[in-house]
């Protein structure tokens, strides 16, 4: 039977060659290499940060950490990798690529860099997509990044091929049994390094191979966005937990969140219940010719909703959205794209390039684009109780709507996101990870 892998993939590369070729020919370009990256130590040290390919290049070769490679394509031609297998006794090299990537590429094994930088140096009509520290002579007579080629490319990776969506399908199942995991340590009362640690053991995914750095708060922690630390502390008394943590298969991520709480904490269960309903009717939008800026609008309202309902604004949802009131509980954006980069590439331009900047009202979107079918955006709505923006609503106009002492009762438990990774398509959305969450049971 053929490998199923080596079927998609081929398809994959098959796909992207003549979308490529035609980008290459309209810009008047021989050629294009990408580079894979190169780790770069920290100053004055000999350590580096846990290294990552470059999304352009992971976006055509699933091997997010091979260092040093490149990948050449010609217009007409397979195109061939030059995978960097070091000589280097003091690191293990990278394994050479499976045979299924071998079926539409041409690899060959280099020892270093400077191979491929022999080969192609001093070559005219090339274009070149990677740092300039790390490419030297390779650049001379050739165009580094050029921007007219970058947000075609860019363009392209919006709409994902068939290999592309089940990668990305790979990671949410992968990121689920994290997911699983993490809720049942914070039950038991974990810290949030075990709760973390315990994520890393059902993925199987060492931490320096998950596409961002996992977020585990518990109790306040959860009102900081992107709250960085890992307690190793147990909590005396766990009241919620926030997970926002993905998954990485085969360069492909999975971005996923979920908010829990105990039993006994009735109000802010309920208050988790309510938006998971409201991100469900989101995700239910996601559909070919939608905005995502007014899809983010809907987010807001359905924000306010749920303080309405709650009794915690007391003004109905489009005066909430329309005054701010709803952006000191909900300031960042509803999502945006993923794929080979956790926040995906183009989500601030149109298709023929053109900047589309977020609008002044919601500055930390990062998709304003119209859906398609093929692209896969993450749905993600929150409610927090963030005290510099509670600070803000309590000196401001519209403080006397706010009920104070549920907020009081309320901000103990951080806040709430729930984040999905959704497929636009031509029928019903395809919610991966709900999907993910249902096969585990
Ligand atoms: N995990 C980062 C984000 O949700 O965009
Ligand atoms: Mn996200
Ligand atoms: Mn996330």
């Amino acid at each position: 039977m053929p490998n199923p892998d080596a079927l998609l993939y081929a398809r994959h590369i098959e796909h992207r060659r003549e979308e490529i070729d035609s980008i290459l020919a309209e810009l008047g370009y021989d050629g294009l290499l990408i580079h894979s990256g190169r780790p770069e130590n920290r100053l004055f040290d000999d350590s580096h940060p846990p290294f990552r390919a470059h999304g352009p290049f992971v976006a055509l070769v699933p091997q997010p950490f091979a260092a040093d490679s490149l990948l050449e394509i010609r217009p007409g031609r397979r195109p061939t990798l030059w995978f960097c297998q070091p000589d280097d006794f003091w690191h293990m090299p990278p394994k050479a690529p499976a045979d299924w990537l071998a079926d539409p590429l041409d690899i060959e094994i280099v020892s270093s860099p400077e191979q491929w930088h022999e080969r192609f140096g001093r070559q005219r009509a090339l274009a070149v997509i990677g740092d300039e520290r790390a490419l030297g002579e390779l650049l001379d007579g050739a165009d580094l990044n050029p921007p007219e080629l970058m947000w075609r490319l860019d363009e392209i990776r919006t709409r994902k091929t068939a290999f592309e969506r089940d990668c990305i399908e790979h990671a949410n199942r992968l990121a689920v049994k994290g997911h699983m995991a993490a809720a049942r340590t914070f039950r038991e009362g974990g810290s949030e390094l075990e709760i973390h640690l315990a994520y890393l053991a059902a993925t199987g995914l060492d931490q320096d191979m998950l596409p961002y750095n996992n977020i585990v708060a518990l109790n306040d922690h959860a009102a900081v966005l992107h709250y960085q630390f890992r307690a190793p502390e147990r909590p005396k008394s766990p009241r919620s937990f926030l997970i926002d943590a993905g998954a990485d298969w085969r360069g492909y991520a999975a971005d996923i969140t979920r908010t829990w709480t105990l039993d006994e904490h009735r109000e802010f269960g309920a208050l988790i219940e309510a938006m998971d309903e409201a991100q469900r009717r989101l995700v239910d939008q996601v559909r070919p010719g939608r905005s995502f800026v007014d899809l983010h609008r809907q987010a807001h309202l359905a924000v306010a909703a749920v303080l309405e309902q709650a009794g915690i604004v007391d003004m109905p949802p489009d005066e909430q959205v329309d005054s701010g009131v709803s952006a000191h509980f909900l300031p960042h954006g509803l999502g945006h794209f993923i794929g080979a980069q956790v926040h995906d590439v183009a989500g601030l331009r149109d298709k023929s390039g053109q900047d589309l900047p977020a609008p002044e009202s919601y500055p930390a979107l990062r998709l304003t684009r119209k859906l398609e079918a093929g692209n896969v955006v993450t749905v993600e709505p929150g409610l927090y109780f963030i005290d510099t923006f509670l600070e803000k609503l309590k000196a401001g106009e519209h403080a006397d709507r706010v009920d104070w002492q549920s907020v009081d009762r309320l901000a103990p438990f951080g806040g709430i996101r729930i984040e999905d990774n959704v497929l636009v398509s031509e029928s019903e959305p395809v919610n991966f990870t709900r999907q993910a969450f249902a096969e585990a049971g």
